[in-house]
């Protein structure tokens, strides 16, 4: 059994996901994974290369790659394989995915996690940003999975995560980004239809509010410590967010054996999270 997660609120370490090793059945899998050097995409690439999976992952940032690579456990030889590239670039991505499944001889899973927003709010937030945040999260989606079909169908199937979030059904500040989130968990559940018939799964999962070092969440719970508290009353059942190390498991469940009878779905992992933003709404 892995280990009980930590309570970040009252400042213990977040668990490592070390203590999940051998549980996952994400072993001898081929995933590759987009956006793999920060926050919950570097969570995935450890977590599935401790468990003994060979993994591909991008990021725009050469150096952060690097540093990956020197950092990563990885249970298999030559269990990492990297690229630096944008996902918005669609003939690069495409050349990754095939660069990935040449170097592991097939693939069995991808996880669409590089994501984000452009802009603010709506009077700050042009049709540039609208586009942008709309490539960042739903057309690299479309297109990696795409171009993944070919070999999740020559592997007998296979399995995509989609990285959405709790943004995509729960109204807050920047429209832009939840109507993209929500359109990736439509795109999920219309895609498991389409490709059910070649055993290929496809599912969503919405992280809640995520504490990363350095991130929002994190900052603001180290510079506005009353705020966030009344930010954790309101909002956070729980009591303090979700650690990225707690997604990651769930996203390794979904690529394992263990969750096929799961196709089409959206799941949540946000500890019964209210709002999505402090910003009341
Ligand atoms: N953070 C949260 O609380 C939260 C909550 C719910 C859902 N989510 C979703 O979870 C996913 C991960 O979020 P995160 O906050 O963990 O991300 P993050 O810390 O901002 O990291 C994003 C990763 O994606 C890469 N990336 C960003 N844009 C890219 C691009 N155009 N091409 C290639 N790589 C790119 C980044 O590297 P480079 O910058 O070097 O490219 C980095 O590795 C996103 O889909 C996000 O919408 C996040």
């Amino acid at each position: 059994m892995f280990e009980s997660v930590s309570n970040v609120s009252e400042g213990r370490a977040i668990d490592s996901g070390q203590g999940a090793r051998g549980w996952s059945g994400v072993s001898g899998k081929r995933v590759l994974v987009t956006g793999g050097t920060r926050g919950l995409g570097e969570q995935i690439v450890r977590l599935l290369a401790a468990e003994g999976a060979r993994v591909a992952t991008c990021a725009r940032t050469a150096q952060d790659l690097e540093t990956l690579r020197g950092t990563v456990d990885a249970a298999a030889p030559d269990g990492l394989f990297t690229r630096a590239l944008d996902v918005t670039e669609p003939e690069r991505l495409e050349a990754f995915v095939t660069a990935s499944a040449s170097r592991f001889g097939g693939l069995d899973g991808v996880v669409a996690c590089a994501g984000g927003s452009r802009g603010r709010g709506l009077e700050q937030t042009d049709a540039g940003d609208w586009a942008a945040t709309w490539e960042l999260n739903v057309g690299h989606t479309a297109r990696l999975v795409r171009a993944a079909v070919p070999y999740l169908r020559t592997a007998g199937g296979g399995s995509v995560v989609v990285i959405s979030s709790i943004s995509g059904w729960k109204p807050g500040p920047d429209a832009q980004y939840g109507t993209a989130k929500s359109a990736q968990i439509h795109l999920a559940a219309s895609l498991a239809r389409e490709l059910g018939p070649d055993g290929i799964r496809v599912n969503a999962v919405s992280p809640g509010s995520m504490l990363i070092p350095g991130r929002r969440w994190d900052r603001m719970r180290r510079d506005e410590p009353e705020a966030f508290a009344a930010f954790a009353a309101a909002e956070l059942p729980g009591g303090e967010p979700v650690a990225p190390q707690e997604v990651a498991r769930v996203v390794a469940f979904l690529l394992s054996d263990w969750s096929s009878g799961i196709s089409g779905a959206n799941l949540p992992v946000d500890r019964a999270q209210n709002a999505p933003s402090p910003d009341g709404y």
